[in-house]
């Protein structure tokens, strides 16, 4: 598939400076002109009021507001519920936190801008929907913020800065944390969802097109683990790992490799299929755990003539990766 946030991001990015070579408060020209367009004609149920200036938005990337059926099915990928507290990084109007908590039910945002009278309209908004107890809005540079008490962020920005904001989100984030982005992907970090939308009251970018990224941080599976078969004989496996794709290797102690058919890792959720030589015979085996620090607790079931499923956990004996970006030195 075509990258459409690259599409996108030539309709309005491509001659901007790189953000990291200008300071915060200058507009970066080609980014905000284009994004200008939308901040008067792309506004949809939370209207923006006379700021007394022509353009809204200060730092990295101009204000454009997210329309809002494309904020509602963000918020339906991300699968926001009860248990999520949402951070919208460049919060604008403040319509993904509101959306989040006034018709998702999560239980609280934080949404962090540059722009002062965007943040006074942004509490203003929650006060008016009834969630400024549970919905803020602070003035903070988003990559000065500490985004580790998100379960879910939500994203509005430019390709350069989603992936800008990339170490950061691998390091704060709970693994299982959701992130969502408008328009724009983040590299080579391959999305688990990718919906395109249309969206005719869209100016900029893909006019009429939305595109919206799921990603699931995963857990750091990386390194050497040992564990125990069922019939007793221990297993060692390496698992090499880049973002949410694992390759595993597994060699029982004294034998030769086992044939892994499958190994997936979605948050902290891991399943390997693997056929084991037991005895004289092949079985399938398949082992289905959550990785939480150094071990893995969880299942393993037997195809044998019979299926059986019996408790499974794994102790790391070493080499976990210091980052799931690739090439990461091992640690
Ligand atoms: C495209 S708007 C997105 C607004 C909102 N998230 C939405 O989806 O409707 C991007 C916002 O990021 C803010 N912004 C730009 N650089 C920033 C930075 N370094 N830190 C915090 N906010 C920033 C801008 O002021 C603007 O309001």
């Amino acid at each position: 598939m075509n990258d459409p946030g690259s599409k996108a991001a030539r309709a309005g990015a491509e001659q901007c400076t790189p953000s990291s070579r200008r300071p915060a408060s200058r507009p970066c020209g080609a980014t905000r002109r284009a994004f200008l367009v939308g901040a008067v004609a792309g506004v949809s149920s939370l209207a923006v009021p006379s700021l007394g200036r022509a353009q809204f938005g200060v730092g990295d990337v101009v204000y454009v507001p997210t329309p809002q059926v494309v904020v509602n099915r963000m918020m339906t990928m991300a699968k926001v519920s009860a248990a999520d507290f949402v951070i919208d990084l460049g919060s604008g109007d403040g319509r993904q936190l509101i959306t989040a908590v006034s018709k998702f039910g999560a239980k609280g945002g934080r949404g962090f801008d540059l722009d002062e009278e965007l943040l006074k309209l942004a509490n203003a908004n929650a006060k008016k929907e009834g969630v400024s107890d549970r919905v803020q809005f602070v003035r903070r540079n988003m990559f000065e913020t500490d985004v580790s008490g998100a379960s879910v962020i939500t994203l509005y920005l430019l390709p350069e800065l989603n992936l800008k904001l990339r170490p950061k989100l691998f390091a704060e984030l709970r693994p299982g944390s959701r992130i969502v982005s408008h328009d724009y992907s983040m590299g080579d970090w391959q999305a688990e969802e990718t919906v395109t939308m249309q969206v005719p009251e869209k100016q900029v970018g893909t006019p009429g097109i939305s595109y919206v990224y799921l990603w699931i941080v995963p857990a750091n599976a990386s390194g050497t683990w040992q564990w125990k078969l069922p019939n007793g004989q221990t297993l060692d496996a390496t698992v090499r790992q880049t973002f949410q794709n694992v390759d595993v290797r597994g060699t029982l102690v004294g034998a030769k490799p086992i044939n892994v058919t499958l190994a997936t890792l979605r948050g902290e959720d891991i399943r390997i299929s693997a056929l084991v030589e037991v005895g004289a015979r092949t079985l399938r085996h398949d082992f289905v755990g959550r990785v939480r620090g150094d071990a893995i607790e969880g299942t393993v079931r037997v195809y044998d003539k019979t299926e059986s499923s019996t408790p499974w956990s794994a102790l790391r004996t070493g080499g976990r990766a210091a980052s799931l970006e690739p090439q990461a030195p091992p640690r």
